[in-house]
């Protein structure tokens, strides 16, 4: 059921994607429908940056053209998708493990577009996990660090980031202030970066049920 309403949702932002556009993308089941989407129409965007080594191997499948971000004055809009967000339009990212490549896409985006389900969309963060992407001499340090914010640190086994770094992530800690928390994790030495978009949240949300895609500015 979840696959059909990640596709609609991809599909209907499509609409969003201007003619002549270069855009930023970022990773997950649902960007490989919205890719899907975009193949229909790649001859009418310029091209796009994307979000990880994934979405990179599955644009060039479909002769999208690939930009570097550092080419580009500007990039008017990135769409991608999140593992929650609340009513506030601020997102935990980074499930698929690439937040750091969409961290940086989205902070030079000057609109983000989220795309997702409606299983996705929640009041308040409270306690879900959400990951960090750590360096990996750190790894013993931030976790210490974790336990001390009342979290419950688990390293995911087996897993390296596309920067050759590791992932942490934090379970059961309430998350109170959001975007304090997101400052005090962003300061500690050895965090590349972290899975709460909540200091630079979504501008548009579009969330898909079985009859509607809702839009949510
Ligand atoms: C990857 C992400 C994804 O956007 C997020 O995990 C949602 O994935 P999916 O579309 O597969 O549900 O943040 O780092």
């Amino acid at each position: 059921m979840f696959n059909t309403l990640k596709k609609s949702v991809a599909k209907f932002a499509l609409k969003y994607v201007p003619k002549n556009a270069i855009i930023g993308i970022g990773s997950g089941s649902t960007i490989n429908y919205f890719i899907k989407e975009l193949s229909k129409i790649s001859s009418s965007i310029r091209g796009v940056v994307p979000g990880s080594i994934r979405s990179e191997k599955k644009l060039r499948k479909h002769n999208i053209p690939i930009i570097d971000l550092n080419s580009l004055e500007h990039l008017d809009i990135y769409i991608d998708s999140a593992d929650k967000v609340n009513t506030s339009m601020e997102m935990i990212k980074g499930a698929g493990g690439a937040l750091t490549r969409e961290k940086i896409i989205s902070s030079v985006a000057k609109k983000f577009i989220c795309i997702i389900d409606k299983s996705k969309y929640v009041r308040h963060f409270d306690c879900y996990s959400f990951p960090l992407e750590v360096i990996p001499m750190a790894l013993r340090k931030i976790s210490e660090e974790i336990i001390k914010l009342g979290g419950m640190p688990k390293y995911r086994e087996n897993f390296i980031t596309d920067n050759g770094h590791c992932i942490i992530d934090i379970h059961n800690l309430y998350i109170k202030n959001s975007i304090d928390l997101e400052k005090t994790l962003n300061n500690l030495p050895g965090i590349v970066s972290v899975g709460l978009f909540c200091i630079r949240k979504a501008d548009l949300l579009l969330v898909s049920y079985a009859d509607q895609i809702k839009e949510i500015y």
